[in-house]
């Protein structure tokens, strides 16, 4: 089999591994001594997520039908002398797998590099051709990230030609013969095992995980960056960036439009994506995830889709005073529209919600809570679950904003019980202008488009439309593919880092920021909640905020100052803007050093 100068990330390798005792980490079948196929990755971002049943399964499901029901090909001359798996362990020799012929229609290009667990690679194609009787009972023995990926079906006939392949051909020479395609049968292959995709991290290590970030070894006004405004934008490992540069170089075509090769591989990604936002958040079903291009488009789809539907005068919509705008605005435009009325649950003077105050805004007039899982400007962790579950006792629905938590916490929206959930992919180490609305697809279907255009649509005539059902009747148009593709990546990634390990990491970044800061003359920090993520907000008597964080930007060191797009919140602390320092797992102690002692050098408090 040829081997492609460079193996596509994330890309399926299909190979013949012989008895199923061959293959290493999987318990072989009890009555299996057919072909084992073995799948493998190469780490560096997945275009089929291995750890994805469904959408493994249709890659795979579907490669298999490419090469054992695609045209004939003309198999390479291949060294007979170098034994196959099954020769070596004297079973009858498992069909070997053709080198993939470049014209076929496969979800992608497959490398043809054997895993390093398997004992040989084929090296005599054979052709196949129509349905598929290989198979039954299939399964994915063993799933390992960053390593191969291995998976088992069973042959039918144990290792016999099933009855209507063809022979091999006599000579490896011999012409190509067209023969006809199958059907993709991706149905057929069910896998039988759950996998969830394990944290392969341990605690974390800033400087360690900074080197993954290529943009962190920058230096800004000849001074090393110190990137502090993760609650602006976080920055994207290289994983994420080769992610991007894999879809533009290898994949890049619209999607869910074409049968050409292309469109197969950028549908491919594009849903593999979608699924790592399901996993990610723990969503019932991919149907439940609509990629949109933030969370500023999420709660406006929320707002215009549901809200104009469900909202009249007189009705009520519940907000805490801790939202950034984009959790205002668009429920005081609906408002605007409807009639209906804005109330805001208040919090006290450390940022926490006052409960009892909130409680007492439900009745059966609210329609929708809206709330922040953190606080952007002040980082409180609200109590989310509690106050979900409150409005739904008087039948609210709730939009939780996860802009600022997602990249902070588990998130589990089943466990939430949140009715929408809306995140920002570049809050999350992926690219901007990607990001997702989560909402029970029952819900979504109920819910009518907010935008038309192609891909939402089923059927169109001039007199009628007919639209798909969620979640394509929230994506009209060409969406942002290759960044919901950026953005499985990230959220792989993350998973893989294990959030509670950033989570953990985080705090004791957050609580020693908090002491060193306290050094600084006149500084006081704003939002001192029993609960917080991830940001550090402070002003420092007699300096503006503008004025501080202009010289930390001399000095390398990257934090906002301002309103932070919550204007609200700032005034209830007598207060137009403060500066912010906000967190990501490869901050480091000496980041929030170099922040402490800048400071102190700008307030004349000392500092080196
Ligand atoms: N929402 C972003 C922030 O808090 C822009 O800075």
């Amino acid at each position: 089999m040829s081997t492609p100068e460079r193996p596509l990330p994330g890309e399926l390798s299909l190979v013949s591994v012989g008895p199923a005792s061959a293959t290493q980490g999987a318990s072989p079948p009890a009555a299996s001594p057919g072909v084992g196929m073995a799948a493998t990755r190469v780490p560096s971002g997945p275009t089929v997520p291995d750890a994805d049943h469904a959408n493994l399964t249709l890659a795979v499901s579907r490669y298999v039908n490419e090469l054992f029901g695609a045209p004939a090909v003309t198999p390479p001359a291949s060294p007979s002398s170098s034994p196959t798996a099954s020769d070596a362990s004297g079973a009858s020799p498992a069909p070997s797998l053709p080198d993939r012929p470049e014209s076929v229609d496969a979800p992608s290009q497959m490398p043809t590099t054997a895993p390093t667990s398997l004992p040989a690679t084929p090296t005599r194609p054979e052709r196949y051709e129509g349905e598929n009787p290989f198979f039954t009972a299939p399964r994915f023995d063993a799933v390992a990230l960053e390593s191969p990926v291995e998976f088992r079906v069973d042959l039918l006939d144990h290792g016999q030609r099933p009855p209507h392949a063809p022979s091999p051909p006599s000579a490896p020479s011999a012409p190509a013969e067209p023969s006809p395609r199958s059907p993709a049968i991706a149905h057929e292959i069910n896998p039988i095992t759950d996998v969830t995709v394990p944290s392969t991290g341990g605690p974390i290590d800033g400087h360690v995980l900074k080197r993954e970030f290529p943009i962190l070894s920058e230096r800004v006004h000849g001074k090393q960056l110190v990137w502090l405004d993760n609650a602006a934008t976080t920055q994207k490992p290289r994983t994420v960036i080769e992610r991007l540069q894999t879809y533009y170089e290898r994949e890049n075509s619209n999607i869910h439009r074409a049968a050409h090769a292309l469109a197969a591989r950028a549908t491919d990604a594009y849903e593999a994506a979608r699924e790592s936002v399901r996993r990610f958040v723990n969503a019932t079903s991919v149907r439940d995830v609509v990629f949109v291009r933030g969370t500023t488009e999420g709660i406006n789809l929320v707002a215009q889709s549901w809200g104009r539907r469900n909202v009249s005068a007189g009705d009520e919509i519940v907000l805490t005073h801790l939202e950034h705008h984009a959790n205002i605005v668009p429920w005081q435009m609906l408002c605007a529209e409807t009639g209906a009325k804005l109330r805001v649950a208040p919090v006290d003077d450390r940022g926490d919600i006052v409960l009892d105050a909130y409680e007492r805004l439900l009745n059966d007039r609210t329609k929708i809570v809206a709330l922040p899982q953190v606080s952007n400007a002040l980082g409180t962790v609200t109590p989310a679950r509690e106050m979900i579950a409150m409005a739904h006792r008087h039948g609210a629905k709730v939009l939780l904003d996860g802009a600022q938590s997602v990249s902070h916490m588990r998130q589990d929206v089943q466990q939430l019980g949140c009715d929408f959930f809306v995140f920002s992919g570049h809050k999350v180490f992926a690219p901007t202008g990607i990001g997702a609305v989560i909402a029970r697809a029952d819900l979504l279907d109920e819910m009518p488009p907010w935008q038309g255009g192609g891909n939402m649509i089923a059927d169109v005539t001039f007199e009628k439309t007919v639209f798909q059902p969620a979640p394509a009747r929230f994506e009209a148009g060409t969406g942002n593919i290759a960044d919901a593709v950026g953005l499985g990546a990230a959220l792989d990634w993350l998973t893989r880092l294990g959030i509670e390990n950033v989570e953990r990491y985080e705090h004791s970044l957050l609580e020693y920021g908090t002491q060193r800061l306290l050094e600084v003359p006149g500084l006081r920090i704003i939002g001192c909640a029993r609960e917080k993520a991830g940001v550090l907000s402070f002003v420092i008597d007699g300096h503006s905020t503008h004025d501080l964080s202009t010289y930390l930007d001399k000095q390398g060191i990257a934090v906002r100052g301002g309103h932070h797009c919550a204007q609200p919140i700032l005034r209830r602390f007598g207060l137009e803007s403060t500066v912010r320092a906000s967190l990501a797992p490869y901050n480091t102690r000496e980041d929030l050093d170099a922040l402490v002692e800048a400071l102190l050098r700008r307030t004349g408090g000392g500092g080196w």
